[in-house]
């Protein structure tokens, strides 16, 4: 089943409610805290034990490769899936056996979910209607969020009549008018352009910053969670691998899989090795990012450029000696394929058993 069916099949179902400005489930402090959550699907621990604490106002990003548990997660976070075990908490409120429609939190799928026959502005409206929210407080709610999100031109065009990345603001009014105290988003930009992504990437974050909802955004895009995110959950065989800002995960990945998945880097080896400071053991994985890497006639340590990348304005150059790899940012005049230089190495991370043990300087 589709997240739009889903969504088609459950919302019209939704019990009726009062007026929402005092709605008995809204939460003191608007946090999201996961406890143990898991799901079994197919036989297998899609799911093997969540554990997340996002604080008010918070954005989260749940970071992972495909397959790795992130829409399960979600899912169950929000309430269209059922857990297996597990607790999930907004605010002060347990809301692990609550429908979506009870759950102070609001959805935006990843295919849009936008009903074709109705206007945007009947589209962003839906949710308030379904929760009998007197309709003069409603057209005024619906014209705030399709003010926020910059469509109000387009408030009487249907979805077919607006590009990707209009429809995708809808969706995301259609999750704020409902003034939730915690925003789940599904893969929010993977259907737009890469300039496109960017900007609607952008918009999400002042949005979700100006309003302080707490927010989690799951994505496969390790740009888009750097550039977003609080902090950033990196998800792996659906377990959370390490949690941490940006910049912390991106310095100090925990774990071997992390630094792979975050930013590039090339493992040295083999006489690449006199370059750095550390003396590993035999067994240990060490790691380097580009920019850690000089290319020096200073340096003893001798190699072949054998590509050159243009990356704008940089460029990636692939250096081998002996048969190792290495890869090193370059700015300005790239040196050419065949030319012999010397490199040198700075921070490298030294993996044991796949654990970080040792990040040098
Ligand atoms: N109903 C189901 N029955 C069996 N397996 C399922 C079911 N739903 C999902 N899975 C499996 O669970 C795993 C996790 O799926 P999920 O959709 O959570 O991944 P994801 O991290 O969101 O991946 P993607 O980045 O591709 O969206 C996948 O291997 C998927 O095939
Ligand atoms: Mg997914």
């Amino acid at each position: 089943m589709t997240d739009a069916t889903i969504l088609a099949e459950r919302e019209p179902r939704l019990p009726a409610r009062t007026d929402p400005a005092v709605r008995p489930d809204a939460t003191p402090d608007g946090g999201l805290t996961v406890r143990g959550l898991r799901k079994t699907l197919g036989g297998r621990d899609v799911v093997a034990g969540i554990d997340l604490d996002v604080a008010k106002g918070e954005l989260v990003s749940l970071l992972g490769p495909s397959g790795c548990g992130k829409t399960t997660t979600l899912r169950m976070v929000a309430g269209f899936l059922p857990a297996d075990g597990g607790v999930v908490t907004m605010g002060d409120r347990d809301v692990t056996t609550l429908g979506p429609e009870r759950r102070p939190s609001a959805m935006v799928f990843q295919n849009y979910a936008l009903w074709p026959h109705m206007t945007v502005t009947q589209n962003v409206a839906f949710p308030l209607r379904t929760r009998r929210v007197p309709r003069q407080q409603a057209t005024e709610r619906v014209r705030e969020a399709l003010e926020l999100v910059g469509l109000t031109h387009h408030a009487g065009s249907k979805p077919t009549a607006i590009s990707g990345g209009e429809q995708q603001r809808v969706a995301l009014a259609r999750a704020i008018v409902q003034e939730p105290d915690v925003l789940l988003l599904d893969e929010p930009l993977s259907n737009l352009d890469a300039k496109l992504r960017v900007s609607v990437r952008d918009e999400i974050r002042r949005i979700q910053q100006r309003l302080g909802i707490t927010t989690v955004i799951v994505t496969h895009d390790q740009d888009e969670a750097l550039s977003v995110s609080d902090r950033i959950a990196v998800m792996h065989d659906g377990r959370i691998e390490q949690i941490a800002a940006p910049a912390e995960l991106y310095a100090r990945p925990a774990t071997g899989f992390v630094a792979s998945f975050i930013g590039s880097t090339s493992v040295v080896a083999g006489r690449f090795l006199a370059a750095t400071s550390v003396v590993p053991r035999a067994d240990d994985a060490v790691l380097v990012r580009p920019e850690q890497v000089t290319l020096t006639d200073g340096s003893p340590v001798r190699a072949t450029v054998v590509r050159v990348l243009m990356r704008g304005h940089f460029a990636e150059v692939v250096l081998a000696a002996d048969g190792a790899e290495l890869r090193a940012f370059v700015t300005g005049v790239a040196p050419a394929v065949g030319t012999e230089t010397g490199v040198r190495i700075g921070d490298v991370l030294v993996y044991r058993d796949g654990v970080l043990v040792e990040a040098a300087r």
